[in-house]
């Protein structure tokens, strides 16, 4: 890198002083007819010259080996900068292409979601087409069928002592109660009427409760939030999250308890799901292959909020949820 020659040995200045001695020489040998005066006149003047040039000549050389010192330090700490800047250009540069994988794996995480909701929707008309055709055609044929019998016993045959006729009318009553409540429970699944005629809090509470009796894992409510003004869309985000997160408990924890709450502190819901179960841990929060905590994630987002899944072995595992109001 550095370019800077240092002077040579040969420089005009030492040839000047080669030639002087030599005129010198020239006088001294080829002059004797010179008288000695003149002579030592001579001598004199060449002797302050010589040391007049060689003085010159020190002091040149003296500036050019500092003027190439100065040149040598300033390429050392150019070439000290340009590697500085090289490894923050090389490091930014690591640090875009670790960006832009992200940012192609979030992509293609929501082009996966997007995919499994829409098949996830396809199941579940499924399997309500399944339950109404299933379920309530059933019990609905069944009604029929009594009904008719009913008919047939009090217009002809052998009639029937009134005790039996109403043991006959209980029991079809009994399948009509059944359908009733299949009709409830299927309108349930699609939407938790609760959210609409208790409001978010009562709902989560409601669906906390609901999942201990389903699942007998003890379940806790504490909410330090009366009454939450959320609009439709933000309350059945909160409550499927909820759902998910419960769901989760039942199907992954091993959990005894679970404890959720619900807070608002500075214009943020706060939802926070915590069991006592075995702990996510960190690969699986990262996972990829599921869609659980994804969905969770992306409902939040969509109203600018995030969702926070830790844990620890053996000390559980925390939901946090948080949603701007
Ligand atoms: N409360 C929990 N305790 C322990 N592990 C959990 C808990 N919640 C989730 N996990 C782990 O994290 C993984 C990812 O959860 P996620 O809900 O995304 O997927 P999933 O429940 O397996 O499938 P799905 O897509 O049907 O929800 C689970 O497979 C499970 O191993
Ligand atoms: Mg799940």
């Amino acid at each position: 890198m550095n370019s800077i020659k240092r002077p040579s040995a040969l420089t005009p200045s030492t040839l000047l002083v080669l030639g002087v001695l030599a005129l010198l020489a020239g006088v001294y040998f080829g002059a004797p007819a010179l008288d000695s005066a003149a002579r030592a006149v001579a001598f004199l003047l060449v002797g302050v010259m010589v040391i007049i040039l060689l003085m010159r000549e020190f002091t040149e050389r003296r500036r050019m080996e500092a003027a190439a010192d100065t040149a040598h330090t300033l390429n050392e700490e150019l070439d000290e900068r340009v590697t500085q800047r090289t490894r923050q250009l090389e490091a930014a540069n690591r640090k875009l292409a670790a960006e832009i994988a992200d940012r192609e794996r979030a992509t293609e995480q929501l082009r996966l979601l997007a995919a499994h909701l829409q098949s996830a929707r396809e199941e579940e008309r499924i399997t309500i087409a399944r339950e109404i055709h299933d379920e309530i055609g059933t019990l609905m044929t069944a009604i029929k069928m009594d009904l008719a019998y009913l008919s047939k016993e009090i217009t002809g045959g052998t009639p029937k002592s009134p005790e039996t006729l109403r043991e006959e009318i209980s029991a079809t009553t009994k399948l009509v109660d059944n359908a009733i409540r299949t009709v409830h429970q299927i309108a349930l699944e699609l939407r938790p009427a609760v959210l609409d005629h208790l409001g978010l809090r009562s709902a989560l509470e409601w669906q906390v409760r609901e999942f201990q009796a389903r699942t007998k894992i003890e379940s806790e409510f504490v909410s330090t939030v009366d009454h939450l003004q959320l609009d439709p869309e933000r309350s059945t985000a909160v409550f499927r999250i909820l759902q998910e997160a419960l769901t989760n408990v039942a199907r992954h924890a091993h959990a005894t308890h679970v404890e959720v709450t619900l807070q608002e502190q500075d214009r943020q819901l706060m939802l926070q799901v915590h069991d006592n179960g075995r702990g996510i841990s960190q690969e699986q929060v990262s996972g990829t292959r599921q869609f659980g905590l994804l969905g969770m994630r992306e409902r939040a987002h969509i109203f600018g909020g995030d969702v926070l899944v830790q844990g620890a072995p053996g000390q559980g595992t925390t939901v946090a949820v948080r949603i701007p109001v």
